[in-house]
C-alpha cells in the first residue's frame, strides 16, 4: 500500500502480497495521421481507470500503442513520399508526445512492428492453422480501407461505407480464411454466461442478434503489397491488419513478468470497432485455447454539430489544439463532464471554455484560493481531527460519496463518478459561504475544510494529475500559504 492513500478511508485496499491486478487497454491506433479528440477520449477514459485502480493498491497494467501493419497506413506514408517505417517511426512519436502532454501514465506503449509481436503474431497463426481454423479460399466482397473492414452489398449505403461514407472497394482475390462460423455457438453461450462481457448492455444487445443472425469466416490474409506480417505458412500473403492488431493485447502480456496480467479485464473501444473485439478477437482466442478477457467497453463518438468527426468537413480537432484551449488537465475534466461514457456527445470549444471559466477556476480554483488564505491567516486546529478518527469528526467529509464513486468507477462510469467529487467541491464552497469562517476564525471549520480538500485530492488526481500535485503542494504541512490561482480564466 502505497503512503499516499495510507490514511484514505472507507474504501477497501489490497495487502503488498495479495495485490489484484488490473489490466486496462485502449485500441492501438493507426499511425496514418496525427492523433485526435476521438484517441484521446479512449486513451485518457483508460488512464483515468489505470489511476483509479493505481489508487486502490492494485497493480495495474496499462497498454495502448500503434495499429502499424495496416495498408491505410501505407497508402499514408506512400502518399507523402515518405518510406514506411520512417514515416510510422515519426508517427508512433506524435502519439507517444500526445499521450506525455496529456499526462498519460501507461505502462507500455507497442507497436505493432514490435519484434516480440510479431513473433507472437507468426505463433498464433501457426497454432491457429495447425487446429484447422484456417484454410484457403478466394474472397469476392467489399473493402472499406477506413475501417481496414469487409463489407457485404448489403451493408453499404449507396455502395459506399456506412462510416466513412467513401467509396468501398470491390476486392476479389485468393485469401486465407478464419474459421469465425465455426464459433457461432460457443460466442453465444460466452455472452450468456457473462453478463458483463460486453458494455453497455445496449451494444450487447446489437452484437448478440448479429451473432445469432450468423457469422461469416473471415478472410484474414492478402497478397503481399509489401508491408504487414508475411503469414508463415504462405510467404506470398500477409496477415490481414486486424488479425494481427487484436493479437496486440495477448502479446503485449507474453513478455517476461507480464504473463500474470493476462485475461485483460477491460478492453476499451469505441462502438465502430466493437464488433471485432467482442466477436472476431474471442473467437481467436477461443480457437487458440486461450482465456478470454473480462469486459469490452464500448464507448460513444465525440461528435462536431451532431456528426462524426471528419477530416474531409473540417470537423475534427487534434490534441495539441484541444491542449491549446485551457490546458491538458482542464481537456482531460471537459471530457468526462461534458456527457456519458457510451454516448455520443457533441464537442464544441466554447463549452470547454465555459467549463474551464465557470467550474475549475470559479469552483474548485476558487476554493482552494480562499481556503488556503484564511488558512494562512488564521491557521487551522488540527487537534480536533488529527487521527484516524477523524473521518467521522469532519462532518463536512463525511457528505463525501466515496462509496457511490467506487460503485461508478466499477461500472465504468466515468463521468458520474466525476460528477459526485465536484457535488462535493460545491458543498464545501456553499460550506464557506455558510460558516463564513473570516468572520469568526473558526479553526475548526477551516480545518474540516483543509481536510476535505486533502482528502478528495487523489481523486482529483485521477481527472487532472497536474491540479492535484499543485494542491497537494499546498496542503502539504500545517503551514499553509495562500495558494497561486491554479486556474486562469479565458476569454472566449
Ligand atoms: N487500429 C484500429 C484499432 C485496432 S485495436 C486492436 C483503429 N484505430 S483508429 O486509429 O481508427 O482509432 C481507434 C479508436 O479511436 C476507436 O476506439 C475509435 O472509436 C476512436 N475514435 C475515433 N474517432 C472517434 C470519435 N470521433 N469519438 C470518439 N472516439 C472515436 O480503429
Amino acid at each position: 500500500m502505497t503512503k499516499k492513500i495510507k490514511d484514505f478511508h472507507s474504501i477497501k485496499f489490497t495487502g503488498k502480497f495479495d495485490r489484484k491486478k488490473f489490466y486496462v487497454t485502449t485500441p492501438i491506433y493507426y499511425p496514418n495521421d496525427i492523433p485526435h479528440v476521438g484517441h484521446a477520449y479512449t486513451t485518457i477514459a483508460a488512464d483515468i481507470l489505470a489511476r483509479w485502480h493505481k489508487l486502490k493498491g492494485e497493480d495495474v497494467f496499462f497498454l495502448t500503442g500503434t495499429d502499424e501493419n495496416a495498408k491505410k497506413v501505407f497508402l499514408a506514408a506512400q502518399k507523402k513520399g515518405i518510406p514506411i517505417k520512417e514515416f510510422v517511426d515519426k508517427l508512433s512519436g506524435d502519439f507517444k508526445n500526445a499521450w506525455e502532454k496529456l499526462s498519460i501514465d501507461y505502462s507500455r506503449f507497442i507497436r505493432t512492428t514490435d519484434e516480440n509481436h510479431v513473433k507472437e503474431v507468426i505463433k498464433i497463426l501457426e497454432k491457429t492453422h495447425k487446429k484447422g481454423d484456417i484454410y484457403k479460399g478466394f474472397y469476392e466482397g467489399y473493402y472499406c480501407i477506413g475501417c481496414e473492414a469487409y463489407y457485404t452489398e448489403k451493408d453499404l449505403e449507396d455502395g459506399c461505407c456506412p462510416i466513412h461514407k467513401t467509396e468501398a472497394e470491390l476486392m476479389k482475390e485468393e485469401s486465407y480464411f478464419f474459421k469465425l462460423s465455426k464459433y457461432q455457438k460457443k460466442l453465444l453461450e460466452h455472452y450468456k454466461k457473462n453478463p458483463n462481457f460486453i458494455l453497455p448492455r445496449k451494444r450487447a444487445k446489437e452484437i448478440i442478434n448479429r451473432v445469432k443472425g450468423g457469422l461469416n469466416d473471415l478472410s484474414i490474409s492478402r497478397k503481399d503489397y509489401g508491408w504487414g506480417i508475411k503469414i508463415p505458412f504462405d510467404n506470398t500473403h500477409v496477415v490481414y491488419v486486424w488479425y494481427d492488431a487484436l493479437t496486440n493485447y495477448y502479446t503485449a502480456t507474453r513478455e517476461k513478468g507480464k504473463e500474470k496480467f493476462w485475461p485483460a479485464d477491460l478492453h476499451l473501444v469505441g462502438k465502430d470497432i466493437i464488433w471485432f473485439h467482442a466477436v472476431i478477437w474471442p473467437a481467436m482466442l477461443m480457437s487458440l485455447e486461450i482465456k478470454l478477457p473480462k469486459t469490452v467497453f464500448a464507448h460513444g463518438w465525440w461528435t462536431f454539430d451532431k456528426e462524426k468527426i471528419s477530416k474531409s468537413r473540417g470537423k475534427i480537432i487534434n490534441v495539441d489544439e484541444l491542449i491549446s484551449i485551457a490546458g491538458s488537465d482542464s481537456i482531460r475534466y471537459f471530457l468526462f463532464r461534458e456527457g456519458n461514457f457510451g454516448e455520443d456527445i457533441d464537442f464544441s470549444k466554447e463549452k470547454v471554455i465555459e467549463r474551464h471559466n465557470n467550474e475549475l477556476a470559479d469552483k474548485l480554483g476558487n476554493l482552494v484560493s480562499r481556503v488556503s488564505a484564511l488558512a494562512e491567516k488564521y491557521g487551522i486546529e488540527k487537534a480536533i481531527t488529527h487521527t484516524h478518527r477523524a473521518n467521522s469528526q469532519n462532518k463536512l467529509f463525511n457528505k463525501f460519496k466515496a462509496k457511490e464513486i467506487e460503485k461508478h468507477f466499477d461500472n465504468f462510469e466515468i463521468d458520474k463518478a466525476l460528477n459526485l467529487i465536484f457535488e462535493f467541491l460545491h458543498l464545501c464552497n456553499e460550506y464557506v459561504q455558510e460558516k463564513k469562517p473570516w468572520e469568526t476564525h473558526d479553526k475548526k471549520v477551516l480545518f474540516e475544510l483543509v481536510d476535505s480538500i486533502r482528502k478528495i485530492n487523489p481523486y482529483l488526481g485521477i481527472f487532472m494529475p497536474q491540479t492535484s500535485q499543485k494542491i497537494a503542494k499546498i496542503f502539504k504541512n500545517d503551514k499553509i500559504k495562500k495558494a497561486e490561482i491554479l486556474f486562469k480564466k479565458i476569454e472566449k
